[in-house]
C-alpha cells in the first residue's frame, strides 16, 4: 500500500474510486476540514435518527456531494474515551468490507488528530487479505483493492509523523499477510523443504545470513527428539537458521517457531474430523519468519536469530511408536508416550541448539502446541509461559499495543514433576486432561537452561478466530508477526537505555 500526505485544501478536484474515510465516535460527529456542509448535515441527521450512531464496528457509506471523492465512509469507533487502537483496527477491518463492495481503490483518511490512525490502517491491510493462490478465478476479484492511502492533515509536521506511523504499520501487516500466505498453503505444497526455501528468500531479498541443518547433520549433533518425529515421513526435515547481525556489543534475541507442516498425530493418530486444519501446525514458524522480515526490513540496533524446526508428523512403518525413548541434543532422554505431542519434541532440540549456538540474551518461541490451550482461552488470547517476569512484561506491553492478546499461565515446579519419565528423564506428556498447555511449557523449559525465555502457545489464535473484523475464521491470522515485531522494537529501545 502506498501512502501520501494531503494537506487540507489540497484535495484533488476530481477522483473516482476514492473514498473519504472518517472514523466517527458515537458522541460527537466528526470534526472535519474537508466535509462539505451538506455532508456534515447528513451525518448529523444519520446520528440523530440512529441510522448510523458511530458505535464500534458500525460503517455507513454516504454519497459524496463533491467530485473530490466518490463517497464518504463513516467508520464507527464507539465512545471517544474508548477509542482504543483496537477499536480503530476493527473499524478498519469493517471499512474494508464496504470499500471492496464499492470498488474503492484509494482512501483519503481523515482521523481526529489524537487518534492512532495507524491502527485503522492496520485493520484495512489485514482486512483486505485474501488467499486465492489455488483458485482459477478469485470470486471477488476486481481491478484492485485499497492500494493507496492519502493521510489528510492540517499541519505538515504532524502529517509527516502520521504518514511514517501508517507506513510502518502497513509494512508490518504486509509481513503478517505474507505469513498468512505461508500458513494457508496445504501440506502437499508447503513441505519442510519449501519452508526452508521461503526462509532463504528472506535472506536473499533483504540480506541476512541463511543456513539449515539437514537430517545427516542433525543426526551427528544428536537431535534425536526432532528426528524421531520426522522418521515416518518421506519429506526430509530441516532445521532452518536465519540470523540478522547488527553489532557484537548488542543483545541477541532468538525467535523459535514450531514448523510442523502437517500433524497427523503420528501413530497416536488424530481423529479424521478436523485433521485438515493441521496444515496450520506451522503457524509458529510462519509467525517468526514474518517477524524476521520486519527485522531485516527495518534493521534495528539489536541482533536477531530465527530458528525453525521444519518437520512433517505422519505415519508409516518407520514412524516412531508410543513408548519409544529418544535422547535429545542436550543429552536429556525422553519417553515418547504420545507421538501427537510432537511439537515439544522438535522444539526441544531447536531450543537447546539455539541456546548453545547463539547464546541469546532472550528466547521467545511460538507454537500451535496444545489443544488444551484452546480449551483454556478459546481463540481470543495466546497462552504464555515464561521463566522470567521481565520477558513476560515486555511481551505484555507489545500485546496491549498490537491487540494480539496474551494470557500468562504458571510454570510451578509441582507442574514440572508431572512430566518426569518412568523409564527416561522426561515424558512428552503429563496426566490426561490436567493443565495440558502448562505441561507443554514445563517440557520446553527443560531445554533453555537459564536463558530468559517465553513460550507462546498460539493453538487458538493462529486460525479459526471469530468476530474480529480484520481476520476471517477460515484462514490463518498471521498472529504473532505484529506481536513479535513490536516486542523486538521494544527490546531494541530498552537496549539503547
Ligand atoms: N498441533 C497439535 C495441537 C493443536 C491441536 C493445535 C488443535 C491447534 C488445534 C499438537 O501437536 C497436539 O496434537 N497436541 C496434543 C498434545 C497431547 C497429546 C498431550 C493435544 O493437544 O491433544
Ligand atoms: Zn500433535
Ligand atoms: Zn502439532
Amino acid at each position: 500500500m502506498d501512502f501520501d500526505l494531503i494537506l487540507s485544501g489540497d484535495l484533488p478536484a476530481s477522483a473516482v474510486r476514492t473514498a473519504l474515510v472518517v472514523p466517527v465516535s458515537d458522541v460527537a460527529g466528526p470534526v472535519s476540514s474537508v466535509l462539505t456542509d451538506d455532508e456534515a448535515a447528513a451525518i448529523v441527521r444519520l446520528q440523530e435518527s440512529g441510522v448510523f450512531k458511530g458505535k464500534a464496528e458500525e460503517v455507513y457509506a454516504l454519497p459524496s456531494s463533491t467530485d473530490a471523492y466518490a463517497l464518504v465512509l463513516l467508520a464507527g469507533v464507539g465512545k471517544p474515551g474508548t477509542c482504543t487502537p483496537e477499536n480503530l483496527r476493527r473499524a478498519g477491518g469493517r471499512a474494508v468490507e464496504s470499500l471492496r463492495r464499492d470498488r474503492i481503490e484509494r482512501v483519503i483518511l481523515e482521523c481526529a488528530s489524537d487518534w492512532p490512525a495507524a491502527a485503522f490502517v492496520e485493520g484495512v491491510c489485514l482486512g483486505q487479505y485474501r488467499f486465492d493462490k489455488f483458485k482459477a478465478t478469485s470470486p471477488d476479484a476486481f481491478s484492485g483493492c485499497v492500494a493507496s492511502v492519502g493521510v489528510l492533515c492540517t499541519d505538515q509536521a504532524q502529517g509527516a509523523a502520521l504518514k511514517a506511523d501508517c507506513r510502518y504499520a502497513a509494512s508490518v501487516c504486509e509481513n503478517a499477510n505474507w505469513a498468512r500466505d505461508l500458513a494457508n498453503r496445504p501440506s502437499n505444497d508447503l513441505t519442510p523443504a519449501q519452508l526452508a526455501y521461503e526462509a532463504k528468500s528472506i535472506a536473499d531479498h533483504y540480506g541476512c545470513a541463511y543456513d539449515f541443518l539437514d537430517e545427516g547433520k542433525m543426526s551427528e549433533l544428536g537431535m534425536n527428539a526432532l528426528l524421531g518425529v520426522s522418521r515416518g515421513s518421506s519429506q526430509p526435515s530441516k532445521l532452518i537458521l536465519l540470523s540478522y547481525h547488527c553489532g557484537p556489543e548488542l543483545p541477541t534475541l532468538a525467535l523459535v517457531g514450531k514448523g510442523i507442516t502437517f500433524d497427523t498425530g503420528g501413530v497416536s493418530i488424530k481423529p479424521s474430523e478436523g485433521m485438515h486444519e493441521m496444515k496450520f501446525d506451522m503457524c509458529g514458524a510462519s509467525a517468526v519468519l514474518g517477524a524476521m522480515r520486519t527485522v531485516v526490513q527495518t534493521k534495528p540496533r539489536v541482533n536477531v536469530v530465527c530458528v525453525v524446526p521444519a518437520v512433517e508428523n505422519v505415519i508409516g512403518s518407520r514412524a516412531q511408536r508410543p513408548g519409544d525413548v529418544v535422547r535429545a541434543y542436550n543429552g536429556k532422554t525422553i519417553e515418547v508416550n504420545n507421538t501427537d505431542a510432537e511439537g515439544r519434541l522438535i522444539l526441544a532440540d531447536a531450543l537447546a541448539y539455539t541456546v548453545d549456538t547463539y547464546r541469546p540474551d532472550v528466547i521467545v518461541d511460538l507454537a500451535t502446541l496444545t489443544g488444551a490451550c484452546v480449551v483454556a482461552l478459546g481463540h481470543h488470547a495466546a497462552g504464555v509461559m515464561a521463566n522470567n517476569d521481565k520477558v513476560f512484561s515486555t511481551l505484555q506491553g507489545a500485546a496491549d499495543a498490537t491487540g494480539e492478546r496474551i494470557w500468562r499461565f504458571p510454570l510451578w515446579d509441582d507442574y514440572g514433576k508431572l512430566i518426569e519419565g518412568t523409564h527416561a528423564d522426561l515424558s512428552n506428556i503429563g496426566p490426561p486432561k490436567e493443565a495440558g498447555a502448562i505441561m507443554g511449557g514445563c517440557f520446553l523449559k527443560e531445554f533453555v537452561k537459564d536463558t530468559p525465555w517465553a513460550h507462546i502457545d498460539i493453538a487458538g489464535t493462529a486460525w479459526g478466530v471469530k468476530n474480529v473484523p480484520y481476520w476471517d475464521t477460515k484462514h490463518a491470522t498471521g498472529y504473532g508477526v505484529r506481536l513479535l515485531s513490536e516486542w523486538i522494537r521494544r527490546e531494541t529501545t530498552a537496549a539503547k537505555k
